[in-house]
């Protein structure tokens, strides 16, 4: 991977990364540490089943980089640790969260922990540091980065999700996410916090955990297994390559405007079908490994964004979707070690419990029906 090119000084050097350990967390920590601009890190994460000290491998291996990192591992709803980590930071970015759709039909009650009243444990923190500004204990107060989703919008069937659309969750993770996003703005209005949301929409690329589509399907299909595609497999979904991802939240978190939200589309909207169909061919692998599967409850059709607002605030994606999936693909046969170590353990159970009675009952997926993904698009 090429390191990011050495930037101007950043405004917020000292910063608090929760949720550093996983996917879109790492990627941020990994390349803002690789920019050399003098940027000190704090990673707080519980390391849950999708946290992995070794997403911060590459870090750690570089002995300059590494002295800027502090790694704690605790939870963001425990007030008793996240307080003294605020002291001294100039901006918290709270990736933390339970991410997972499907993980949050079999157990709503952790996504509600953790992305909502967790968020709410930061906020405290974050406003009692900014009354500590007030009383002249500190230069300024932090400024809060909140890392939300597409997905807080609902299914959209036509058109492009804007800042200012409603916002209606369907699903357990996405209420969460919504109720801990709409928590972090009524900081701003209430108090005067300095807060900024982006909301992003389906992040792939490396180390990301395998449960999700793109990192299931690979790692099942390099191990010849079967693919389970939900319902008829013509939901769509807007992919956004994990650097890029990475790179907006970090753009946002310098150039955002203090209580605004911003949108992160990746502009690649496909329906599931074609995704799967482009990463079987990338594998020379083949399509008779795709079973239907009974569909997600709730399952949202489609997702899609606007993205004049971060445009306007100056970001450009790089990555091209062909070229993202292509290096994805190659970064899971590079790299077995990694996620076999995750597909064991609590994944077995995990897969019984979300697969087992799916695949005994799923079909043939017959074709991978590229006219009738064409004839989807709205
Ligand atoms: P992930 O599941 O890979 O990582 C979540 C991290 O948070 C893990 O390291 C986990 O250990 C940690 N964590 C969980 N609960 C915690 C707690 N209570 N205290 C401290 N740490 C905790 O998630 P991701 O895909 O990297 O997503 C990161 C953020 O981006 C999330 O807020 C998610 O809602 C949002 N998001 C993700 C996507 C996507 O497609 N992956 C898209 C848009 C937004
Ligand atoms: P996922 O990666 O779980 O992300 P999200 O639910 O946040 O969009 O799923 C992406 C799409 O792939 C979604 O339409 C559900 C579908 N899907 C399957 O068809 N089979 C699967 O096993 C999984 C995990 C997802």
């Amino acid at each position: 991977m090429t390191e990011p090119a050495a930037t101007t000084a950043p405004r917020f050097r000292r910063l608090l990364v929760t949720g550093g350990a996983g996917f879109i967390g790492s990627c941020f920590v990994r390349d803002r540490l690789a920019r050399r601009d003098g940027t000190t890190i704090t990673v707080l994460d519980k390391l849950t089943y999708a946290g992995n000290p070794a997403n911060l491998a590459p870090v750690e291996a570089d002995p300059e980089q590494a002295t800027r990192l502090r790694f704690v591992v605790g939870d963001i709803a425990d007030a008793a640790v996240v307080a003294p980590l605020m002291t001294d930071i100039d901006a918290i970015v709270n990736f933390a969260a339970e991410s997972h759709v499907d993980r949050s039909i079999l157990d709503p009650e952790a996504f509600l922990r953790t992305d909502v009243m967790g968020v709410h444990v930061l906020l405290e923190a974050a406003r009692a540091e900014k009354d500590r500004a007030a009383r002249g204990e500190r230069a300024t107060a932090p400024r809060f980065l909140q890392v939300s989703t597409d997905e807080v919008y609902g299914s959209v069937d036509t058109g492009e999700s804007h800042e200012e659309d409603p916002l209606d969750p369907r699903s357990p993770y996405s209420a969460a996410k919504a109720a801990g996003e709409l928590f972090v703005h009524s900081y701003f209005v209430t108090y005067g916090l300095d807060t900024v949301v982006t909301r992003g929409s389906n992040t792939y690329g490396p180390y990301h955990h395998p449960e999700k589509l793109i990192p299931l399907f690979i790692t099942n299909a390099i191990e010849d297994q079967q693919l389970p595609l939900y319902g008829d497999g013509l939901q769509r979904r807007d992919w956004l390559y994990v650097a890029d991802h990475a790179g907006a939240i970090d753009h946002v978190l310098e150039h955002g405007v203090s209580g605004e939200i911003y949108n992160v589309p990746g502009n690649n909207e496909r329906a599931n079908r074609e995704t799967v169909s482009d990463l079987l061919d990338l594998l020379g692998k083949p399509w008779s490994l795709v079973r239907l599967v009974d569909d997600r409850p709730g399952h949202d059709r489609r997702y899609a964004m606007d993205d004049s607002k971060l445009t306007g605030l100056g970001w450009a994606n790089k990555m091209r979707f062909e070229d993202g999936l292509s290096a994805t693909v190659d970064w899971y046969l590079e790299n077995r070690e990694w996620w076999r170590s995750i597909k064991s353990g609590e994944w077995d159970d995990y897969y019984r419990r979300q697969y087992g009675d799916r695949l005994a009952g799923s079909r043939e997926a017959m074709t991978e029906a590229p006219e009738a993904a064409a004839k989807a698009k709205p």
